[in-house]
Parts: structure tokens; C-alpha cells; sequence
């Protein structure tokens, strides 16, 4: 699939004398993680030893991909470059935008003829600019970017937070906002503040009903949703060596949900395995040649304290199955306690679906360990109290499930299979059987399970396991079911009791597909024409920002004041409004539905500070649009933490929000608002949260004066009239107050390739 070898050899040809100079400089022995980054660095070889958690480094990602959802804004936004083709290779993939409701067959009919707008705008702007495209159905991104292009030791970009998963392949694989990627089609560097290194030992082995999944329940439990942020998690011990490539990849994938920059596993043999059964022996006998700099130095593994600025060890000889939720991906408990915390909560304990599949678990091995179970339902005579539902992540791993009968399993079982995307997990769930947003527990063996994101549901309490595990409770129908130590009653009265998954790392017959869904672009797409239609409610042609002038950041109004988590969730949501991914406008109008206000606890119900009434974000905040009013937005810990999407940013800039002043951000949230044009603030004293209130106007008294390393100083003047001057911390180096001064990145782009 076009897997680009030449790309992929030049990276290794320099990788030795890179590491090995980077080793000098640093004067101690190096992470894979070090090796990665100084290997990447875009002014070639290493000449500095960088400060964890500190320097701005400009690196050279080896490839991009981008999902449909987001690529459309980061494709409209590359248009605007003035560019011929994409610098570096670049797919896109269609999975996010097709609803799951009846079956393959027909959702995707029905997501080809609903989004057709949408899908001809990617294949086009693919087409013309060089951009390998891959149809809707034929994959969820990560799974079709593990089994085809991500390759040991390289560093990929990827305008979905769970680009990640490519560590599974011994990747530095980010998640990054469009505008992070335009930068790079664009043939610009990208900027990341050098990342921090957690090191995670794996020791025992996996066993029993233990899976990979697991290992990042238990992490994710250990390290909370905060806990890894700004900092690469890298993986290594017996342990890790004996988990599956895929396997590995679930762990990187959920690295996001505890917020690290990425996560990586050293090169190893079931990585080579997995190379080899993808159809590429030639990587695979690349990376040979150069294993050892494709793993740590030895002496980083045998003493890790040293090298890593945390070292978690977990055993997993000892490791439980766990299901982490609600509502949260950390919340991990161990699935046999299960029972006592959720009837302390009030959590439902009738189980309605369980979902398999996502980027997270949708492997040929996920399928195989799933159905291993499901298999027992129909030979024990179980009849499942749980709907089934079940998204293979690529139409390879479908064709060749199918062919080996797995599909088969979970049919018999009356398993809905979805299309080979991404469904429930992004919200894309036509859910029959909710007649309201009546209280319920689901199982999947999803990444995120945040309020409302699987089905729009506030009261649905989603649960996160092992595809095995999710298998098992979802046949039980009950959450409390512990299939290590719990029987079930079959349906000839009998006691029966459920054997250990088993799994096939790799299909034995190798795999097999008839139409993967690929479309490589021509070689001269200059002739391409992309259509927008201006009529279009879905797409819109983009026009550049105005910078925001110093006397416009004096008289600015509180928009909202969000209480708790304030995902990007909550400030662009997806499910229904996935479908204005591609117009500015349109999808401007869910701008911060999700969040709490703090001074009445309501979503979207915000005091409008012109007329004293209350009404919608969205509302509210074009009144102050239309009569030229800038205005901030306030918010507690982790602030947009979640996914990549720069609508989170784009949308408030657009409306007219200069400045978000928070406790702490999510990494990627901070650079899309920095990228937009905007200020993302922290609140210097984290106490002067509680000083804002619902009438107050903010007067930015020195940011005509903005620079690196100096704090902003705002007057906070109250409806009474009194004042409160704090100070807000920032992280912008000279060329982020640039994007501030000119607009946004983009704008800088513009002009420096015009010149
Ligand atoms: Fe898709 Fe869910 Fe992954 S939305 S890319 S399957 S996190």
C-alpha cells in the first residue's frame, strides 16, 4: 500500500551516526525515546543536549495521517498554504464520519450517500496534493497506519490523539492538532517542548484472562488522566517483549487517555513478526540491520531510575483483568471488586451492549481472543443478556476474520457487525434500544468513556476492558460478573463456567484482502479541482484571521467560566455535530455546549453580561461578535484535554474569544489555541479561579508587551467595581507570540511562502 521503503532506509541510514553522536552530547547512554527525537531533529545532527520538560525542539516527522473528521479543517487549512503537493507522505482515512446502526453493508451505504460531500472534498484534495487515500470502510486510521505504514524507530504525526498507537511499532507517533500537520505538509518543521521520559518495566508475563489492555488500565489507574502528560511513556522488561505488536499498540494507544505525549516499545521480534505478516519483510530486514538503535542502550533497561524521570514497574504475573469507568478512562478497578464499588455508586449493573472493537482493540487478535469466548456461549448453551456489537478495524483483519470463521462466532451470537471504523466510539451510534437518557451501563473495549461519548447518553455509564473481558461480561449481562472465579446458569439449567481467552497473534493462513480501500494519488495533481460548494452546509473555504490588537484584549468579557472537566469534548463536540467538521461557521454553533458553567452548574446556560439574560455559549458569545466585544474563557485543571481536533480552537476564535485562562491545559489543546491566534493562560496563583465572577471584565494591562518567560498581568474589575489584579502564566516562545501578533500560524505560513 504504497509503504514508502526509500523514505523509510533514509531515515535508518542516518539513525547510527545521529544516536551516536546525540550519546556524545547528552554523556550518558540513551532511551529508544532520545534516539527517536535526536534521530529527528530538523536541523539534522545533534549539536545540543535538551532540557526535558523545558526546550522547544524543532523536529522532522517522517510521515502524517489524518482522519476524515479532522482532516477536513487541516486540508482547508493547507489549501491556503500555496503549496503543490504535501512535504512529506501523507494519508488520510475515512472512518470517523459513518454511523453505526444496522450492519456493514447498509451504514455504509448510508454514510457514502450522507457524507458523499464530504468524502468526493478528501479524495479530491488527497488527489491533487499528493495525500494517500484510504475510502470510507476501509479502516479505522490507527489499525490501517500499524498494519501499513508505521515502522520501527520512525516518527510519525497524526491529527487524531490516538496516533499514538503506532508505538506498538516502535514509533514516536503524536497526536497533533490540523494545524501542527498543515506546518508539516507545508514542509515546515514541527515544534514540540522536549518531552519528559516515564519508563514502565514490565515484568512476568501475561497469562489467563490478563491482557494487554490491562497493562493500561492499570497505568492509567496509577497515573491518572494528568499523569503522563508532557512526557513519552516508554515500555520495556521480559514482559514487554513477550506482548504482541498489537498488543503493544493497545498500550500506546491509551497512553493518551493518561495524557502523555506518546508511548514506544523497543524493536523486538513480535514486532518483526508483525512486520512480516503485513507484507513487509523489506522493513522488517531493514530495522534488523540496525536493531540495536532501535531499542534503548542496555544500560538505560538494567538501570532505568537513572535515565527515566519516573520508573513505574508492574508484574504482570500479578496484573488483574481490570474495567476502568465511568465516565473516566482512570478509574481502574480490578474486575472482581467490581460488584462492591458499583452498588456503593448506584452505578446500573444490567449490562445492555457490549462493544468490541476501536483503535484501541480491533486487531485480528482482539477478534480471535473475543471470539474464543463468545464460541463457549453457543458450546455451553449461554444464552448472551447483552447486546453485541463489533467493529473490525480494518477491512484486512475483516476479510480475513471472516474468512476464518470468527465473524461467523459473533453473528451466531447475534452480534451486530458495524463497518470498519470507528462507530460508537466517536458518538457515531444510532442506538435503538435507549428510549430516552434513561440510566444504563455499557461495556466496550473502547479508549474513552466519557460522558455522552459513545451514544449522546449523559446516564450511560461506560465501562473500558479487554475485548475478552467485554465478551464475557456482556454475556453474563452483568457488571459484577467475574469470569475467573463466577459460574452462569445455561440454558438447560446447568452451571457453567467460562475457560481462559485464547488468541492467535497473527492469522495462521497470513492475511488476506480482496480491496483494502486504498487510493493512491497521481503523480501531477495539479489538474485536480477541488469543489466547495458555497451552498454547502457542511464544508466552507476558509479565511484567514485578523490578529487581536492590544486595545481589544481592555474591556474583555467572562464568557464562561467552566467548572471541572472541560474536555474538547465539551467544547466541540462530536457525534451529531461531526458532520460540520469542514465548515467553521456551522460547527462554531455547539461551541462549549458541553461545559459546565460554574456560578449554576448548567451546560450551554451562561449569563449573558450585555442584557443580564441567560442563554446558550454559542448565543451569548455571537452577541458580543456582533457588537465587537473580545471575551475570555475560564476553566480548571487539564483544560481541553481529549482529542486533537483544533476546532476546540478554532471555533471560540472564530466567535470572537481572544484569551483562555485555565488552572492547567491538555499539551495539545495549549498549541492549537496558540496556533489560532489566541492566549492560553494559566492562572499563575491557582486560587485566583475562585476570584472570578460571573460580571467580570478583564483588562490585559500589558500585552502590548508580551514576551518568552513573562507572565501577563490582567485587571479583573467585578460588577461592583472592585478590582483583583492576577497574573497569568504563558508558554510562548518569540515565534508563538508571532502566530499572536500575525493571527495565527497559518497567516505566518502564508506570508513566509509568498516571500
Ligand atoms: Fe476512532 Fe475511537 Fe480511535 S474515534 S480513531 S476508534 S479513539
Amino acid at each position: 500500500m504504497a509503504f514508502d521503503i526509500d523514505m523509510i532506509k533514509g531515515v535508518y541510514a542516518n539513525m547510527a551516526e545521529r544516536v551516536d553522536k546525540a550519546r556524545e552530547i547528552v554523556g550518558k547512554p540513551l532511551t529508544l525515546s532520545e534516539k527517536i527525537l535526536y534521530s529527528h531533529l530538523w536541523d539534522g545532527n545533534p549539536t545540543t543536549a535538551f532540557k526535558r520538560g523545558k526546550d522547544y525542539v524543532d523536529f522532522a516527522p517522517d510521515r502524517i495521517a489524518c482522519q476524515d473528521a479532522t482532516a477536513q479543517m487541516a486540508l482547508l487549512q493547507f489549501m491556503q498554504a500555496g503549496k503543490k503537493k504535501v512535504a512529506v507522505p501523507t494519508t488520510v482515512h475515512c472512518d470517523h464520519l459513518i454511523q453505526a446502526k444496522s450492519g456493514a453493508v447498509k451504514d455504509l451505504k448510508a454514510a457514502n450517500s450522507t457524507s458523499a460531500e464530504v468524502f468526493d472534498f478528501l479524495e479530491s484534495v488527497s488527489n491533487k496534493y499528493g495525500i494517500g487515500f484510504w475510502k470510507p470502510g476501509a479502516g479505522i486510521i490507527h489499525q490501517v497506519v500499524l498494519e501499513n505504514y508505521a515502522f520501527p524507530g520512525g516518527m510519525m504525526i497524526g491529527t487524531d490523539s490516538h496516533t499514538v498507537n503506532a508505538g506498538g511499532l516502535g514509533m514516536v507517533a503524536i497526536g497533533v492538532g490540523g494545524a501542527d500537520a498543515v506546518d508539516v505538509m507545508a514542509g515546515m518543521a514541527w515544534e514540540l517542548k522536549f518531552p519528559k521520559l516515564i519508563g514502565v518495566k514490565l515484568t512476568g508475563n501475561i497469562s489467563g484472562w490478563t491482557s494487554a489492555k490491562d497493562v493500561i488500565l492499570k497505568v492509567a489507574g496509577i497515573l491518572t488522566v494528568k499523569g503522563g502528560t508532557g512526557a513519552i511513556i516508554e515500555y520495556f522488561g521480559e514482559g514487554a517483549k513477550n506482548l504482541s505488536c498489537t498488543g503493544k499498540g493497545t498500550i500506546c494507544n491509551m497512553g493518551a487517555e493518561v495524557g502523555a505525549t506518546t508511548s514506544t516499545f523497543g524493536y523486538d521480534d513480535s514486532m518483526e513478526r508483525y512486520l512480516r505478516a503485513t507484507d513487509r519483510n523489506e522493513v522488517a530486514d531493514e530495522a534488523n540491520k540496525i536493531r540495536e538503535y532501535l531499542t534503548a542502550d542496555d544500560e538505560v533497561y538494567a538501570n532505568p531510575e537513572q535515565y527515566f524521570d519516573q520508573v513505574i514497574e508492574i508484574n504482570l504475573d500479578e496484573l488483574k483483568p481490570h474495567l476502568n469507568g465511568p465516565f473516566t478512562p482512570d478509574l481502574a478497578t480490578p474486575v472482581g471488586e467490581l460488584g462492591v464499588k458499583a452498588r456503593e455508586n448506584g452505578w446500573p449493573i444490567n449490562v445492555d451492549w457490549g462493544l468490541i472493537g476501536s483503535c484501541t482493540n480491533s486487531s485480528y487478535e482482539d477478534l480471535t481472543r473475543a471470539a474464543s469466548i463468545a464460541k463457549q456461549a453457543i458450546t455451553k448453551k449461554i444464552k448472551p443478556k447483552s447486546d453485541f456489537g463489533i467493529n473490525p478495524g480494518s477491512e484486512q483483519i475483516r476479510y480475513t476474520a471472516e474468512r476464518d470463521g470468527l465473524l461467523q462466532i459473533f453473528e451466531d451470537l447475534g452480534a451486530t457487525v458495524f463497518t470498519n471504523a470507528c462507530g460508537p466510539c466517536i458518538g457515531q451510534w444510532d442506538r435503538s434500544d435507549l428510549k430516552g437518557d434513561e440510566k444504563n451501563t455499557i461495556v466496550h473495549s473502547f479508549n474513552r468513556n466519557f460522558s455522552k461519548r459513545a451514544d449522546g447518553n449523559p446516564n450511560t455509564h461506560a465501562f473500558v476492558g479487554s475485548p475478552e473481558m467485554v465478551a464475557a461480561i456482556a454475556i453474563s449481562g452483568k457488571l459484577d460478573f467475574d469470569p475467573m472465579n463466577d459460574t452462569l446458569i445455561n440454558e438447560d439449567g446447568e452451571e457453567v463456567k467460562l475457560d481462559e481467552p485464547m488468541g492467535i497473534e497473527l492469522p495462521i493462513k497470513g492475511f488476506e484482502v480482496e480491496d483494502a480501500g486504498y487510493l493512491e494519488p497521481i503523480e501531477d495533481g495539479s489538474g485536480v479541482e477541488v469543489k466547495v460548494s458555497p451552498e454547502s452546509e457542511r464544508l466552507q473555504l476558509l479565511t484567514p484571521f485578523e490578529p487581536i490588537q492590544p486595545e481589544e484584549m481592555q474591556g474583555v468579557k467572562l464568557l464562561i467560566k467552566a467548572f471541572g472537566k472541560c474536555t474538547t469534548d465539551h467544547i466541540s463536540m462530536a457525534g451529531p455535530w461531526l458532520r460540520f467538521r469542514g465548515h467553521l461557521d456551522n460547527i462554531a454553533n455547539n461551541t462549549l455546549i458541553g461545559a459546565v458553567n460554574a456560578f449554576n452548574k448548567k451546560t450551554n446556560f451562561i449569563k449573558n453580561q450585555l442584557t443580564g439574560e441567560y442563554g446558550g455559549v454559542p448565543d451569548v458569545q455571537r452577541e458580543y461578535k456582533a457588537k465587537g466585544i473580545k471575551t475570555i474563557v475560564v476553566g480548571d485543571h487539564n483544560y481541553g484535554e481529549g482529542s486533537s481536533r483544533e476546532h476546540a480552537a478554532m471555533q471560540p476564535r472564530h466567535l470572537g474569544v481572544a484569551a483562555v485562562l485555565v488552572k492547567s491545559f491538555a499539551r495539545i489543546h495549549e498549541t492549537n489555541l496558540k496556533k489560532q491566534g489566541m492566549l492560553a493562560l494559566t492562572f499563575a496563583n491557582e486560587s485566583d479561579y475562585d476570584l472570578i465572577q460571573e460580571d467580570d471584565t478583564f483588562n490585559f494591562v500589558d500585552i502590548a508587551n508580551f514576551a518568552p518567560d513573562v507572565p501577563l498581568t490582567i485587571e479583573v474589575v467585578h460588577a461592583d467595581g472592585s478590582k483583583d489584579t492576577i497574573k497569568a502564566n504563558h508558554t510562548y516562545n518569540d515565534a508563538q507570540i508571532g502566530w499572536f501578533k500575525e493571527g495565527s500560524a497559518l497567516n505566518v505560513i502564508k506570508r513566509e511562502n509568498a516571500a
